[in-house]
């Protein structure tokens, strides 16, 4: 059960990073060539305090993803066979079933994502625009160039799929291991869940495929 409940606090946090993270990458939209994104950028890489959550964000993805395999290696072992007459597609949605599968989609994602985005930005490797006399690492013009290519932008909106489902099924769990349901209020904790699982994502797959359709 304590696994559970990391687990649970951990989703949670990470839902509390995606707000944050969506809403600063809405700078993208702002039509200055990307003044305000990289100005943003140039904050959210030398700031100490958002430097020191960016190693406790690591910790929420480490023990997310390490308890999520304990308990499915677990899970596994109490039950090597299956139920005999189990119907899981009767009792279970698809996305409870497959949380794993999911959650390795949204690693996939993750690790190409940080490789082309936040590695160049925090270890070099962008070129340099000049802002009011100042130079910036020009990390929007690395969005921009890679959301121009299709298989690029395919990952993103296939992996935001990936990632709704996930936080359809993960934001009620949580509530539930948390202790948190209640007749009363169950009905509307999943019906939140599922319009922030919905908005994010959706939110987060526009970005590319606006700059893929309107940005060239
Ligand atoms: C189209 C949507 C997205 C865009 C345009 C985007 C853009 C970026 C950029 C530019 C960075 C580097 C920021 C910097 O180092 O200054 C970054 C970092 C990061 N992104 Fe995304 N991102 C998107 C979606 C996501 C999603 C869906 C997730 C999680 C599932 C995610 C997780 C992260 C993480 C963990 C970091 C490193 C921590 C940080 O720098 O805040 N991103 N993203």
């Amino acid at each position: 059960m304590g696994r559970k409940i990391v687990m649970s606090i951990t989703g949670l946090f990470l839902c509390s990073f995606l707000v944050v993270h969506l809403i600063g990458n809405l700078q993208l939209f702002n039509n200055d060539g990307g003044e305000a994104f990289n100005i943003y950028s140039r904050f959210m890489g030398t700031n100490p305090i958002i430097r020191t959550m960016e190693f406790v964000l690591l910790a929420g993805f480490a023990f997310h993803i390490y308890d999520a395999l304990v308990l499915t290696r677990r899970n596994k072992a109490a039950r090597p066979i299956g139920y005999a007459n189990n119907h899981p597609e009767q009792n279970s949605t698809w996305s409870s079933r497959n949380m794993g599968l999911l959650g390795t989609v949204i690693l996939v994602f993750l690790i190409i994502h940080l490789w082309n985005f936040f590695v160049p930005a925090r270890f070099g490797g962008l070129e340099g625009v000049v802002i009011d006399d100042v130079e910036y690492e020009n990390l929007y013009l690395r969005v921009v160039e890679s959301f121009q290519v299709w298989w690029y932008v395919a990952i993103y909106v296939v992996a935001m799929f990936a990632l709704a489902y996930h936080l359809i099924h993960g934001f009620q769990s949580a509530f539930q291991t948390l202790g948190l349901d209640h007749k009363k209020y169950t009905p509307f904790i999943q019906m939140f869940g599922y319009a922030f699982s919905v908005i994010v994502c959706f939110g987060f797959a526009i970005i590319p495929l606006y700059f893929f359709f309107f940005f060239r």
